[in-house]
């Protein structure tokens, strides 16, 4: 069984044996509603077609000005932050890169920086099918089982957050899981903080995703030109450290003040543990019944 995303931003979960969807709103109050639908899994699809479309991808992607940019900055922000790789990488609402173009070609930029710095990949999407989780594992990555929604913690060593146009509160739950001077250890690829923030003053809204409005003022981020050819993939994605000589500048108390994130009364963005467990569990029950 797999989540989709539908092309009206609505999830709905896929089940091959028993042609049997169930659907979900993508809402804090999720209420799911059963209802038959046609098995649009990608089944028929080549495993081997569908693993040299990746390979070729990550080709286009390695030889592109964005590549060569994404390369090129990334040294910088290493160089910047005296660490000389990136052992980890972190992915978080990738999508559905076996049948998405956008997917597809962020999946293409994570093999070739996984294939340049060596990294250990973790990964994470609730919406991947099987298939999906075959290829990933078959790229060497470890694909997380549950989910974590957003608040990994990560280790000491130097790991780069990708998060390619993914919910705000999950990066605002990334930020609150990893709050402490050790975010100098983290690179985000993530929706652009600065651009985040002038949306706020712009709409004069005050979203909960206090953890990124907190950390903005000390963050060093660095633009990511949008010239890919296809110019939906990568849009609005940027490079963002934690300089030393800004961390440092943090008050102490700054770190102490950290409540798990609540959002309740807003409109959530992103698929919450509960959701995926609680589909999960009433699709067990129905094949149980059957
Ligand atoms: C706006 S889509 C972005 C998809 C793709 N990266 C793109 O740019 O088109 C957000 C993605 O976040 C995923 N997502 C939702 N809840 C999540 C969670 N708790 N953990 C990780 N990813 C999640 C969704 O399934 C979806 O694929």
């Amino acid at each position: 069984m797999a989540l989709q995303m539908q092309d009206t931003g609505e999830f709905k979960l896929v089940t091959r044996r028993k042609k049997r969807v169930f659907s979900v709103q993508n809402s804090c109050d999720p209420n799911v509603i059963l209802f038959d639908g046609n098995d649009d899994s990608d089944a028929d699809t080549n495993y081997e077609a569908l693993f040299g479309k990746l390979l070729q991808a990550e080709t286009e992607l390695r030889n592109s000005l964005f590549g060569d940019d994404v390369f090129h900055y990334l040294q910088d922000s290493l160089r910047a932050l005296d660490v000389d790789g990136i052992s980890e990488i972190l992915c978080y609402g990738l999508g559905h890169f076996s049948r998405r173009k956008c997917s597809k070609y962020q999946l293409a930029l994570l093999l070739s920086l996984k294939n340049y710095y060596g990294s250990r990949v973790h990964i994470y999407d609730p919406i991947f099918t099987p298939k999906e989780i075959y290829l990933l594992e078959r790229f060497g990555f470890n694909v997380i089982k549950i989910n974590e929604e957003g608040k990994r913690v990560v280790q000491d060593n130097v790991t780069l957050v990708y998060m390619p146009h993914c919910s705000l509160h999950l990066t605002n739950n990334f930020l609150y899981a990893n709050w402490s001077e050790k975010l100098n250890k983290c690179i985000l690829l993530t929706n652009s903080f600065s651009v985040i923030a002038a949306n706020f003053i712009k709409a004069n809204t005050c979203e909960p995703v206090d953890y990124i409005s907190r950390i903005q003022p000390y963050v060093t981020e660095i633009v990511l030109r949008n010239n890919f050819m296809y110019e939906d993939v990568f849009n609005d994605l940027n490079i963002h450290i934690f300089l030393e000589q800004n961390i440092d500048m943090v008050p102490r108390s700054f770190w102490n003040d950290r409540e798990e994130p609540c959002y309740r009364g807003a409109t959530l963005d992103y698929f919450t543990a509960k959701q995926t467990e609680r589909i999960e569990a009433k699709n067990c029950r129905k094949d149980d019944e059957t």
